[in-house]
């Protein structure tokens, strides 16, 4: 039984994903989880309590790929939906967000679509566990909408590269924030090979419209026709 966490007034949303329909429950206003001292603190938002385009993108492009054994992070998973999605294909999946309460949520999402457990950690990206830098790597790293901030692309480059084993890839969802252009020149500079696809999104337009970008890096060794292929721009 899905076991979400007490004291949120709840809203439930039915997410088509290829052949099946998911539910992603969240608080009804993120906005009422703002807290003064936290923002204080490091600027922090509860975005974690909304849905974004990006991850409901990100989820279905998942859902068309062969994850059985994969082992994934996601990166700012907020409600976790492609964590839930990727679980549900075989990947062993390790959420993590610098909220507990979003991986509250994301756990308890996870069972409420049938999905294996989720593994979650909380992982601040300017400050990560160091058991998880020396950790075993992760064949696979996602994140939706994770760089929407001018700090992110210098936070996530270095975490991420750090935790993505050779020859492996990286998935990010993004509704073309300008932040994310310091990610994708450090991941270049870093060798990275970038592609990018543009995905049309039917639902609630972002800022930026309905366009989502869905940016794949790999490592130029390693080529995995079954994930696909993508505009080469790098
Ligand atoms: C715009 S939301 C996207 C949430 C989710 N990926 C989705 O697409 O619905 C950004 C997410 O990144 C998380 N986040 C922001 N800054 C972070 C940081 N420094 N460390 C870890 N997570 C962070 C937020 O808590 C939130 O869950």
């Amino acid at each position: 039984m899905p076991n979400f966490p007490d004291g949120f007034d709840l809203v439930t949303d039915e997410v088509a994903i290829t052949d099946r329909v998911l539910r992603v429950t969240h608080p009804r206003v993120a906005e009422d989880l703002i807290d003064e001292a936290e923002y204080e603190e490091d600027e922090r938002l509860p975005y974690w309590a909304d849905l974004w385009p990006s991850g409901i993108v990100l989820a279905r492009h998942l859902a068309g790929l062969d994850l059985t054994g994969v082992r994934i992070i996601e990166m700012g998973a907020g409600l976790g939906l492609p964590s839930v999605v990727a679980a549900l294909g075989g990947a062993y999946v390790l959420a993590t967000d610098w909220y507990g309460v979003a991986l509250e949520f994301a756990t308890a999402n996870a069972a409420q679509n049938d999905a294996p457990a989720l593994a979650t950690r909380l992982v601040d990206w300017a400050a990560p566990p160091a058991d998880l830098l020396d950790g075993p790597r992760f064949d696979l790293v996602i994140g939706a909408d994770v760089a929407y901030e001018s700090r992110h692309g210098a936070q996530l480059a270095p975490l991420i590269l750090r935790l993505v084993r050779d020859g492996g890839e990286v998935l990010i969802a993004d509704p073309r924030r300008p932040a994310v252009s310091s990610l994708v020149t450090n991941m270049r500079e870093a060798g990275w090979r970038h592609t990018r696809e543009e995905v049309e999104y039917e639902g609630r337009p972002d800022e930026q419209g309905r366009v989502v970008y869905l940016h794949r890096f790999t490592d130029p060794p390693w080529r995995n026709p079954s994930l696909g292929t993508a505009e080469d721009i790098g």
